[in-house]
């Protein structure tokens, strides 16, 4: 093993410690995040906001294993990631995180049903429980008259909807969102966010959530701001 910290369900399901990135914009070094240290409970909803260019996609990015930092550690679960090589990191990820980007990804050849069973399936799960779980899910997100739908043939709305149903179908310890209603009309966006919430809410998953309105990141536990490359509460 790379590493002997055991994955713990009394384990904090993120903890950043220490995070620091830059990067070289010409002749020029851009501190992005400066020593960022963070940690979410289980069931733990925190928003995150800032403005453009402050750094929200990269802090979420090296949360979600997507880029390393410069200094500082990610946690997830308990298990520490520094020492993990591609493939370990490609199975955490899977395993235990989930994903809401602004747009919504969804693979535009499968049903609705179908974009939250394969993930399911790719983590080894058997299709029936896949398709029991993807169906409560529907349910969840109202939309269970729609399962057979392609994501061409929902709403915006609908399609985010999907996507959360999606991120969170392997029982993630985290789900991280980047701005997942950026794309969407006030209305729609306050209607998906609601089911965002209920979703994590009804599940107990944590999640770090991107956002530019303010009014929907007061309904989380905590709001945290990106400024000058910290964080402030
Ligand atoms: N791969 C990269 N190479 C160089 N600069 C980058 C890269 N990714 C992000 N940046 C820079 O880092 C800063 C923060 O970007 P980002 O995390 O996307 O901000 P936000 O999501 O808050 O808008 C910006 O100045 C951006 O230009
Ligand atoms: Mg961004």
């Amino acid at each position: 093993m790379a590493d002997c910290i055991a994955p713990s369900d009394t384990a904090p399901p993120l903890i950043l410690n220490g995070i620091s990135k830059a990067f070289q914009q010409g002749d020029r070094k851009v501190n992005v995040l400066n020593d960022v240290s963070l940690s979410l409970q289980k069931g733990e909803l925190v928003a995150l906001v800032g403005p453009s260019g402050s750094g929200k996609t990269t802090l979420l990015n090296i949360a979600g294993l997507l880029e390393r930092p410069d200094t500082g550690q990610v946690t997830i679960n308990g298990k520490a990631t520094h020492r993990l090589n591609d493939r370990e990191i490609s199975a955490l990820r899977r395993k235990s995180l989930g994903f809401v980007f602004q747009f919504h990804r969804l693979l535009p050849e499968f049903s609705a049903v179908e974009n939250i069973v394969i993930p399911q399936i790719m983590n080894r799960l058997s299709r029936t429980i896949a398709e029991e779980r993807a169906d409560q899910l529907l349910e969840m997100i109202g939309l269970s008259d729609r399962r057979g739908h392609r994501p061409g043939q929902l709403s915006g709305g609908e399609q985010q909807r999907v996507a959360i149903a999606r991120a969170v179908a392997n029982v993630p310890a985290v789900l991280l969102a980047d701005e997942p209603t950026g794309n969407l009309d006030p209305e729609t966006a306050a209607d998906v966010f609601q089911h965002l919430v209920a979703v994590l809410r009804s599940t107990q998953t944590a999640a770090l959530i991107v956002t530019h309105n303010l009014e929907l990141a007061k309904s989380m536990d905590r709001v945290l701001t990106i400024r000058n490359g910290e964080l402030v509460e």
